[in-house]
């Protein structure tokens, strides 16, 4: 009845297609379902109070996915790390506890893997929304949890993204259209009702494809027919992009392009202008 949840995939209709129209042509996409606060089950169809908050979507048919090491070893050294930093709140079968922390039963490996590597659990409190943070584990205690949490758990296997394969022009695109709303253009944060929207620039390729397909807290997630592997890609390589943007003669002003720098210029000239004025105004009197 518990795994059950992991098939209650979320049927979302999908209408963007594969290829990009030009970015002045593209109409608003319809919002992805509305994320639900703590507790709520993000939309899915399940009775379960403690249900994961949403379903991640499983990478589309055929396309990569990122796999993590597993052995015996692995899965009970990520049994006893569970124990002691997960299960007051998730459960020792990861079952969840209404009211504190959703079931991992489902989730798969790429929640695990973003949650843990952004350093966003374990939470100090259930109440607080994760943020990025040192890691709290090393990279083979991720993959220890991972192991464990999958081997009990099961779930989709996590997203990858490549972001050589992408175009820099369909990924800005993709993140005006589902991303920058919350995100901002840049990929630098923003605020959205009742949540923190982290800049994204420190994320990896694989923390966005991530992110892309399971939504953490209050983002929406997407599925393959939402933004497939190539808009993937390309989201992962403009994420990467806008830390090191080719500077077109930017100011520094977020680099968000010649014309609100062409009014910052209109604004330092009216300056210039008055103080001028003001000098020769003063000589004027003096003399
Ligand atoms: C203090 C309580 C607490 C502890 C300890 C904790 N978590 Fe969580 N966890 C939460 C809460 C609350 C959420 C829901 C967060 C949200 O709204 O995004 C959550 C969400 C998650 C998710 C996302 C689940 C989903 O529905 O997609 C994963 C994965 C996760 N935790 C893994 C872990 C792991 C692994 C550990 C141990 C290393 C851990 N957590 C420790 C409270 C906790
Ligand atoms: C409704 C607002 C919203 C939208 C739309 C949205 N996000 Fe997010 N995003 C968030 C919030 C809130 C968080 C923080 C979640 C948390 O702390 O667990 C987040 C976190 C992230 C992170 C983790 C950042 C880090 O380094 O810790 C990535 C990566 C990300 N989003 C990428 C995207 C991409 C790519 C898109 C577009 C496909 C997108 N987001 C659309 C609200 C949004």
């Amino acid at each position: 009845m518990l795994t059950s949840v992991a098939l209650v995939w979320m049927a979302t209709p999908a209408p963007s297609g594969a290829s990009s129209p030009p970015l002045a042509a593209e109409t608003p996409q319809p919002t992805p379902t509305p994320p639900g606060p703590l507790k709520a089950d993000g939309g899915a169809p399940t009775t379960l109070p403690n249900a994961p908050l949403k379903s991640p979507e499983p990478p589309g048919a055929g396309n990569p996915t990122t796999s993590f090491p597993s052995s015996p070893p692995l899965v009970a050294q990520g049994m006893a790390l569970y124990q002691n930093g997960c299960s007051s709140c998730h459960g020792i079968l990861l079952q969840g506890q209404p009211g504190v922390a959703p079931s991992l039963i489902g989730v798969g490996a790429g929640p695990v893997d973003f949650y843990l590597s952004t350093g966003r659990m374990p939470l100090d409190n259930p109440r607080e929304e994760p943020g990025r943070n040192q890691p709290a584990y090393t990279r083979t205690e991720i993959n220890a949890l991972i192991a464990f949490i999958t081997k009990v758990g099961g779930g989709p296997p996590s997203p990858a993204a490549n972001p050589a394969a992408g175009s820099l022009a369909v990924g800005f695109h993709q993140f005006v259209d589902h991303c920058a709303g919350c995100h901002q253009l840049v990929a630098r944060g923003g605020l959205v009702v009742g949540a923190y929207v982290p800049a994204l620039q420190q994320a990896t390729a694989l923390q966005v494809a991530e992110a892309v397909r399971m939504g953490p807290y209050l983002m929406p997630h997407f599925d393959a027919k939402q933004i497939n592997q190539y808009q993937l890609d390309s989201l992962a390589k403009y994420v990467l992009w806008t830390r090191h943007p080719s500077n077109a003669g930017g100011w520094g002003i977020y680099n968000i392009g010649p014309i609100p720098e062409g009014i910052a210029a209109w604004f330092l000239a009216l300056l210039a202008l008055v103080l001028v004025a003001r000098l020769i105004g003063e000589r004027m009197t003096t003399e």
